[in-house]
């Protein structure tokens, strides 16, 4: 008995520290894979998911944790030096080492996950406000890289993607036109239809920002990098940069896309006046099938049907009934390369 108390008597002196649901959870796989398997294996693995759980309830207590490290190291290094303090009884010291053992553990893991966290918020700090110094350079598209990320993340719960994927896309959308950057404002700003040579510096947005973001790695694990570089493929296969097709295109780029032209055909543009939503919902549903995943389409009529002009009511000042002067032309416009 003395010495099961000893094995587990820090847990109990650390459950102050975790939320009681989940301790109770470590605790009894802990208690159960010592008592009831004698596994040891599974008792290490559920000694570290108690040591994570009590980790993560420091990430707020700043003061816990420096205070444990200076005391971690004070006993890691007088017990290594066999200089045990005043402590001769056994049990004593084998609770000490335990809580030691423990408190390295988790303030390590803690640690590791605070650093992480931290590097990968100001990651995205960082190319948020990239994204907004964009939309700062032309102020009839200043909300487009929210409005984008808004519809792209409806879409996406509309489908049943996972919560992360709809999380995912909806920090592609924030990202997405971020290459535009590199384009001259005399082409951005412009307010007449672009030459050849223009449309073709334009083009390269896309592979712009995939590569101006590239060296951050969990863009490109989280797939965000590949939205970026994707989110003007057509589904017929003749869109750019890669002039893929159907499911080579990855679902959140032809999520993105939908998104992008319907955000592009009832916003003020440079060049025209925002389009007469139920006009641009048509085309977006004309053009199933070719340049949108079929799909896609269906999933964002499902919302317009439900919410229909609601939908625009995120953003402020969005005519609904407004005709363009020059309809026709914006339309084409907006389908072959805006946004
Ligand atoms: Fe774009």
């Amino acid at each position: 008995m003395k010495n099961y108390i000893a094995n587990h008597a820090e847990i109990f002196i650390l459950s102050k520290y975790t939320s009681r649901s989940l301790f109770g959870i470590a605790l009894f796989a802990v208690i159960a894979a010592d008592l009831a398997f004698d596994n040891y294996i599974l008792f290490q693995f559920a000694y570290l998911m108690l040591s994570l759980l009590v980790g993560l309830s420091f990430w707020k207590e700043t003061w816990i944790r420096s205070a444990l490290v200076v005391l971690i190291v004070f006993f890691r290094v007088n017990l290594e030096q066999q200089a045990v303090f005043l402590i001769h009884d056994e049990f004593l010291l084998r609770v000490f080492t335990l809580i030691v053992t423990y408190f390295l553990t988790s303030s390590s893991i803690s640690f590791m996950i605070l650093y992480y966290i931290k590097q990968k918020q100001n990651t995205l700090q960082l190319t948020f406000t990239l994204a907004k110094a964009l939309d700062s350079r032309d102020h009839y598209t200043a909300d487009h890289s929210d409005n984008v990320a808004y519809y792209s993340k409806k879409i996406a719960e509309e489908m049943n993607l996972s919560k992360l994927a709809c999380e995912r896309i909806y920090i592609g959308g924030i990202l997405h036109d971020i290459g535009k950057i590199g384009v001259p404002e005399h082409i951005l700003l412009k307010p007449s239809r672009l030459t050849d040579g223009e449309f073709e510096i334009i083009k390269e947005h896309p592979l712009t920002g995939y590569e101006m973001l590239s060296h951050i790695s969990h863009l490109k694990r989280s797939g965000i990098l590949d939205m970026i570089l994707h989110h003007h493929e057509r589904f017929d296969g003749r869109g750019y940069p890669s002039r893929i097709g159907h499911n080579e295109i990855p679902i959140a780029a032809r999520i993105m896309a939908v998104a992008d032209t319907f955000d592009a055909m009832t916003s003020k543009r440079v060049y025209r006046g925002e389009l007469d939503v139920e006009y641009a919902v048509a085309e977006i549903q004309k053009n199933a099938g070719t340049q949108f995943d079929p799909d896609v389409v269906k999933a964002f009529m499902n919302i317009w049907q439900r919410e229909g002009p609601k939908l625009l009511s995120k953003h402020s000042a969005k005519s609904t009934i407004g005709q363009p002067s020059n309809k026709e032309t914006a339309v084409a416009s907006d389908l072959k390369i805006t946004s």
